[in-house]
């Protein structure tokens, strides 16, 4: 592996930045976005900053330690932060539904409003529609920032977390997937054929609504062509709210005092993931941070290499009985060990196909991170 291209990622300077205002963090499923965006949090918190996390998925005991056990949209201080710094953090778990709701109301009348909310159509809608989840988090996002803006909360960095889609582009693409279908010009194409008696209307929406099946059933039939139209009819003034809302916050996403944080895991699959991402971003002029690798194992320089350690297990076992358990330790180092290699590898060959990204890698752990030490001790490694 060649020094010249490894290029650090200085994770502490990004967090410090006063211009950085917004840091997302992406990746492919369980690489570790919502331990890193709480890690970022925690750390920058801890350095001084005024900090609200934005979490999509926490696992239940993370969301605990957080203090997430409301689920009612609203970001709330986190116990056991040090803020001697003059820090602060705030965190929050998505209610996707709850925040389609709150678009509604705020862009609409109070009337129509309920009207929209009772739709049994908006209702799949808003908790099935392929990308939803990815929207919401993005009109949150908007929602924060605003909030900051207009000095209502007292933040100076929002972290969001992104869905646990299984790509990560899947967060960029879904405002304009989703936008586009809010647009009533869409759903007036998709009525026409239902009007006129036939079910290629229907076709199209089973393409564009990925619900259960027992909402499909639902769905199905002349009750549903109601609701769509009521819905239509209800929300004709508000597409364009939305639309422009999409567009708006996908603005901030590319301005300079947005940073993206791409995670990866140290294998070849998701690391392929993560250079498709670094490449749409390039493209969609947003500005890439840096790359985390997380969960990489790494052997410490004086720790004993795959090849010696499986030397030392087949001597161990021809001298026979009594050194059993040490031989099976060693075995267990050898995978270790392969493992590290192998991680090594992978890391070394993506820093040398994208010279000038910074890369930071983060250690796995001995056990999950579900509490405030836990999410300490990785933003450690991210500074370190
Ligand atoms: N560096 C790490 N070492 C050990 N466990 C980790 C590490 N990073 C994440 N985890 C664990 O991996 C699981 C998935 O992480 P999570 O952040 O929820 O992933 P994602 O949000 O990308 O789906 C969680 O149980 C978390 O505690
Ligand atoms: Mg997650």
């Amino acid at each position: 592996m060649s020094k010249v291209t490894d290029t650090p990622f200085d994770v502490d300077a990004l967090i410090a930045d006063p211009e950085i205002r917004v840091v997302v963090c992406c990746g492919s499923g369980g690489v570790g976005k919502t331990t890193t965006a709480a890690a970022l949090a925690l750390r920058a918190a801890e350095e001084g900053r005024r900090v609200v996390v934005l979490t999509i998925d926490p696992a239940l005991r993370l969301a605990q330690s957080l203090g997430l056990t409301a689920l009612d949209n609203t970001p709330r201080p986190v116990a056991g932060v040090d803020t001697s710094k003059g820090g602060s953090l705030d965190a929050m778990m998505l209610d996707m539904k709850r925040t389609f709701d709150e678009v509604v109301e705020a862009h609409a009348t109070p009337d129509k409003a309920a009207q929209i909310l009772q739709n049994p159509f908006y209702q799949a809608m808003s908790s099935s529609f392929a990308g939803t989840q990815e929207y919401m988090a993005m009109e949150k996002l908007g929602q924060l920032r605003t909030q900051m803006a207009d000095g209502e909360r007292d933040w100076d960095l929002v972290i969001v977390d992104t869905p646990p889609s299984r790509s990560a582009l899947d967060f960029l693409d879904a405002p304009k997937r989703l936008g586009s279908f809010l647009d009533g010009r869409f759903i007036r194409l998709l009525m026409a054929p239902a009007r006129a008696g036939g079910r290629a209307g229907l076709k199209i929406f089973s393409a564009g609504v990925n619900v259960a099946s027992m909402v499909m059933t639902k769905l199905l039939g002349g009750q549903m062509l109601q609701d769509v139209q009521t819905f239509v009819a209800a929300t004709d003034t508000m597409f364009g709210g939305f639309r422009e809302r999409a567009e708006q916050t996908y603005a901030l996403l590319g301005r300079p005092e947005t940073a993206f944080v791409v995670v990866a895991a140290p294998e070849r699959d998701a690391v392929r993931e993560a250079s498709y991402f670094i490449e749409r971003l390039a493209s969609d002029g947003m500005p890439l941070a840096g790359v985390v690798v997380n969960r990489a194992q790494v052997l410490g320089a004086k720790q004993l290499g795959a090849g010696r350690a499986e030397e030392a297990a087949d001597r161990l076992e021809s001298e026979g009985s009594g050194h059993s358990l040490a031989a099976a330790l060693l075995r267990i180092h050898v995978d270790l060990a392969e493992t590290a290699t192998r991680h090594r590898g992978v890391i070394g060959r993506f820093r040398a196909s994208h010279p000038g990204i910074g890369v930071k890698v983060v250690p796995t752990q001995a056990v999950d991170v579900h509490d405030i030490d836990g999410l300490r001790e990785i933003g450690a490694a991210l500074g370190a």
